[in-house]
């Protein structure tokens, strides 16, 4: 089992080291990377895995009796089975590779869709991402299906008195983020599950920033779908998972038709292959998910309760130096909150401040982050976002500072 190998100690250097992106300047400054919410950087190992697969092992899957098809097959499950231990999934078909989180959001809005009837009603929440709102806009349109909002307070929590007063037989379905990609906030989960549950709703939770920061026990926190990207999980771009419950995936129809999700074609009736192919048409992207499976070994040899303090401590300094700026304001200030730091700065346009840092050598994010409905709320145009993983350091973190500093003088 994975999770019971030997924890390497944590130690930010040598985790840096393996890290090859991050050793290099740009404009003849060290790069501080703190976009890890939009996208992490990526260890040696998955890097030689990828170098790997296309060198020696490249081959389509379930298709072929030649050796390197069946080497690249063995490989693709093989990862799926290390996905499957770490995030605890009772069964190997539970575990459905996808494009990413929102081709993952997207399979489930169409499936699940298909069970559903006029006024029957879905419930997201004021803080999720774009794609965590539109596959349901769009699915409401289709079926007359009825879209509920749980708001949020100022801090950027959700009123949960809100959800509980949202419930009722009428509610098939909740989706919510387990950690805003924009604030930072860690959401009540398990409650939002099992009050969920006890209304007779299925709950989605899009993980695709909490996967990164946090153990996940899809078991332990009950939820029928879990669903991630692999790239914000040290991982490639282009692949991600959906963890559904067998008993669901059972009875939902299949999203995409095409090669390797059948059993039999006729021009009169087609009847659909066993899970997990049934929801997985057409050539995947193979080293996509072998690699993501190298970058779950790699996670999971790693010390996740350190990496929350590091992380936390980092976000906590960070935070406490951008209020001592004149003018500025954190956005989010939920009490239970990930390495996201989002603020606004009186009277400077976050877009400006974000390329005098790029400038100086410090990546960040700026803009809406895909959570425009989250901008009207707070009524601002955007932030800028500071975002950490477990390969910053508090020099970064210093550097970054200095640097805002810097940008605020020059626009002022
Ligand atoms: N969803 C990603 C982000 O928050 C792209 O930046």
């Amino acid at each position: 089992m994975v999770e019971e190998k030997m924890k390497v100690p944590f130690d930010v250097e040598q985790i840096r080291k393996q890290f090859p992106t991050l050793s290099q300047q740009v404009y003849g400054k060290n790069l501080v990377y703190l976009d890890n919410g939009a996208t992490s950087q990526k260890p040696q190992v998955v890097i030689d895995a990828i170098a790997k697969y296309y060198s020696e092992d490249n081959s389509n899957i379930h298709r072929g009796v030649h050796h390197l098809s069946q080497v690249a097959t063995e490989q693709y499950e093989n990862a799926r089975a290390t996905i499957q231990r770490y995030i605890n999934a009772p069964l190997l078909e539970e575990v459905l590779f996808t494009a990413g989180t929102t081709a993952g959001i997207n399979m489930i809005a169409f499936s699940f869709g298909e069970t559903l009837k006029e006024g029957d009603e879905i419930i997201i929440s004021a803080m999720e991402h774009h794609s965590n709102i539109v596959p349901w806009q769009m699915l409401c349109e289709r079926k007359k299906c009825v879209l509920k909002v749980i708001p949020i307070n100022q801090k950027g929590e959700l009123k949960m008195d809100v959800f509980e007063s949202f419930l009722s037989e009428k509610t098939k379905l909740v989706s919510v983020t387990h950690i805003s990609n924009t604030l930072g906030t860690i959401n009540p989960i398990k409650e939002i599950i099992d009050q969920s549950h006890q209304a007779g709703a299925k709950v989605i939770v899009d993980g695709a920033q909490s996967i990164q920061h946090m153990k996940i026990d899809v078991q332990e926190l009950d939820c029928d779908f879990f669903i991630f990207s692999g790239h914000k999980v040290f991982g490639p771009t282009g692949v991600g998972v959906v963890y559904g419950k067998k008993e669901m995936l059972d009875i939902l129809p299949p999203y995409q038709g095409g090669g390797d999700m059948i059993a039999k074609v006729t021009f009169e009736k087609t009847t659909y292959n066993v899970l997990p192919h049934k929801f997985e048409a057409g050539t995947p992207n193979i080293s996509g998910g072998i690699c993501l499976g190298t970058a779950f070994e790699f996670l999971a040899e790693q010390d996740l309760d350190a990496i929350a303090k590091h992380e936390h401590h980092l976000a906590k300094f960070a935070e406490e130096e951008i209020v001592k700026i004149e003018g500025a304001r954190i956005i989010g200030t939920a009490q239970n909150k990930t390495s996201v730091v989002s603020f606004v700065i009186d009277g400077l346009h976050p877009f400006d401040i974000g390329t005098l840092l790029d400038k100086q050598g410090v990546a960040v994010r700026t803009g809406h982050h895909c959570t425009q409905p989250l901008m009207d709320f707070f009524e601002i145009p955007g932030t800028i976002r500071a975002s950490f993983a477990f390969y910053n350091t508090m020099e970064e973190v210093e550097i970054f500072i200095k640097a805002l500093k810097r940008s605020v003088e020059m626009l002022r």
